[in-house]
């Protein structure tokens, strides 16, 4: 017996721009190789692309622009707020730009995930193509990792790694480790759901 959507773990998303990784998820959704509803998308920029690649997708989206609220824990609350009305069992950044005080960390102890482009503990912060580049890396990636009080410092959960050529650019790196973020995130996400024991049981599946 198949159940319904109601027996996934819901996740929901947040974003700032063009929303690939997003897509990456709804498509490994999709195609059954992640267990899990994406209960909404959250965006903290109103013309955010990857707002109309939920849209597209039926994904219920909401914006909670930074701009609108005073200081960060503000608009923190504001973000939870919304959040909450979804009741996620997991919060995945995608792609979201904005650091989350140490308040909203709190909130969801161990159930926030965020793809950073650099192979952590390396490159921690913004910017991380073209460091990698100046510090003359043979190999840069991307890595899943728990949310933690401490910026792109919490648990790894499993990385992506690309070679470095010597024609690269930083645009050139990013787009060779985008692509395999892709590959990386639906996975880890699937990965960890499963540790956190609220992935589907094989009978529920069935
Ligand atoms: C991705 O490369 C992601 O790793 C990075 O932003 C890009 C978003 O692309 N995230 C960060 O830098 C977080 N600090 P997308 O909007 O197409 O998924």
């Amino acid at each position: 017996m198949r159940h319904g959507d109601a027996d996934l773990p819901t996740l929901v998303v947040l974003i700032s721009g063009n929303g690939s990784n997003l897509q990456a998820i709804i498509d490994a959704i999709a195609h059954g190789s992640l267990a899990a509803r994406i209960a909404a998308v959250i965006s903290n920029e109103p013309d955010a692309g990857g707002l109309e690649r939920a849209r597209r997708a039926g994904i219920p989206t909401r914006v909670v622009c930074h701009r609108d609220h005073a200081g960060r824990s503000e608009f923190d609350r504001a973000l939870a707020v919304e959040i909450e009305g979804f009741a996620p069992d997991l919060l995945v950044l995608a792609g979201f730009m904005r650091i989350l005080g140490a308040d909203f960390v709190r909130r969801y102890p161990g159930r926030i995930l965020n793809i950073h482009p650099a192979l952590l503990p390396r490159f921690r912060g913004t910017d991380t193509h073209r460091r990698a580049l100046e510090a003359g890396v043979a190999e840069h990636g991307a890595s899943v990792h728990v949310v933690t009080e401490e910026l792109d410092a919490g648990p790894v959960i499993r990385q992506a790694r690309v070679p470095v050529l010597p024609d690269d650019d930083p645009d050139t790196l990013a787009a060779r480790v985008l692509a395999e973020e892709h590959r990386l995130y639906p996975a880890a996400i699937a990965e960890y759901l499963s540790r956190l024991s609220v992935a589907p049981t094989a009978s529920q599946q069935d």
